[in-house]
């Protein structure tokens, strides 16, 4: 098994990562636990839930069982309200652990409903997609989406323990792969011009999930996003730069609404816009998009955005947490492994948004 530490403010914790993780999750359990919640959805809950609900039976403690509805779509208040709903009608006390068992739709409701039931209580993160292993389980950010914009609604809040299972990816449909390494090479992207190469040199095998490839892969995203969170938990500055092409990503996924794009898919797409637009407003080499929307390409993604038209495409984009004082603030690259923030010119943005979504 291998372990990285994540050490912020809101809470110090293990990232376990080890094929077979889910068989041993009665270890990630405080012994002073008073219940578990499970929260799933039915598609992993079909795949998952037995040996789960097996496993945390090792505990002798009660465990509830709670189902979501499936999908982006249902990222919202009213499903959020369900957890309640199971957990005090099953008199959850406070030192009740929740187990988040999914991708990060399950791991971002969860950790909400962890953060604000009875003013918080502990939860475990065990994500089954690849995009949630590499991204949304590490670093305590929970969230619902709004109608009027992604992730609008959340806290930041750290689990006590981040249970990777490699094995779980072999059920993952091809589509689920290729957006988890979205994230993957952003790391490359931002952090770690070596990682990016070695992405680079291994993008059919990552897709492969071949067994070693991948395994690493997830290690070293881990460990940069580890370094990030632990600098900043909260966004104040230096976490930003892990929003490469999320600008343009969720305003893919609001503008198309939520779930017609997988949210790994429009950041892999929106990171080739927000290359674009580093060349266009910085020093950029022209080479290095054309890497950028090469390797997206190769893992998967589509490197082509939806035609929105330019002023909502700029609409959408202002509803974006990075947006101050109405500017709308992207994350770009000035080379690869390495990015900053900042605001564009009106017309640099057009130019871009021109020259990367589809024509008629
Ligand atoms: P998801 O949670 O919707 O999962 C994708 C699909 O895969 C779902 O249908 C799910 O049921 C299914 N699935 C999950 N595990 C499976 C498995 N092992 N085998 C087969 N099917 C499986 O999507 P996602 O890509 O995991 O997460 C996207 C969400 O994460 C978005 O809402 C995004 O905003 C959020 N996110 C959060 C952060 C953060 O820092 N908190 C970071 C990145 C993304
Ligand atoms: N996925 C962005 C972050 O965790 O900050």
């Amino acid at each position: 098994m291998n372990v990285v530490d994540v050490d912020t403010p809101g809470g110090q914790y293990p990232i376990r990562i080890a094929a077979g993780r889910i068989d041993r999750l009665a270890e990630s359990i405080p012994a002073d636990a008073t219940a578990i919640a499970v929260v799933t959805n039915p598609v992993v809950g079909a795949l998952y839930g037995e040996r789960v609900a097996q496993a945390l039976a090792a505990t002798g403690k009660r465990v509830v069982h709670i189902e979501l509805p499936d999908g982006e779509a249902h990222k919202d208040w009213q499903t959020l309200n369900l957890i309640f709903d199971a957990m005090l009608s099953n008199k959850l006390d406070r030192r009740a652990v929740l187990v988040a068992l999914g991708g990060g739709v399950i791991g971002d409701m969860t950790g909400f409903a962890a953060a604000v039931y009875m003013r918080g209580v502990r939860f475990v993160q065990v994500p089954t997609t690849l995009l949630a292993q590499v991204d949304s389980s590490v670093g305590g950010k929970t969230a619902v989406n709004h109608p009027l914009g992604k992730n609008m609604i959340g806290a930041f809040y750290q689990p006590i323990s981040v249970e990777i299972d490699l094995d779980v990816l072999t059920t993952l449909p091809a589509r689920e792969i290729s957006a988890g390494l979205a994230e993957v090479i952003k790391y490359g992207l931002i952090l770690d011009p070596a990682f990016w190469s070695w992405c680079e040199a291994n993008a059919e095998k990552l897709r492969a999930l071949d067994p070693p490839t991948i395994a690493y892969a997830i290690q070293r995203s881990c460990e940069l996003k580890a370094q990030v969170v632990g600098k900043d938990e909260r966004e104040s500055g230096l976490r930003a730069i892990l929003n490469l092409g999320h600008t343009f990503g969720h305003a893919i996924e609001s503008g198309l609404g939520y779930g017609a794009w997988l949210h790994g898919e429009a950041v892999g797409c929106g990171m080739v816009q927000a290359a674009e637009l580093s060349a266009e407003v910085m020093d950029f080499p022209r080479a290095d998009v054309e890497r950028v929307r090469a390797l997206t390409e190769a893992i998967g993604c589509p490197v082509v955005a939806p035609d929105l038209g330019a002023d909502r495409w700029i609409d959408l984009m202002q509803v974006d947490k990075k947006t101050e004082g109405g500017e709308i603030r992207f994350v770009l690259m000035p080379q690869i492994g390495e990015a900053l923030m900042r605001s564009v010119p009106d017309a640099a943005l057009r130019r871009v948004l021109d020259r990367t979504v589809e024509t008629a």
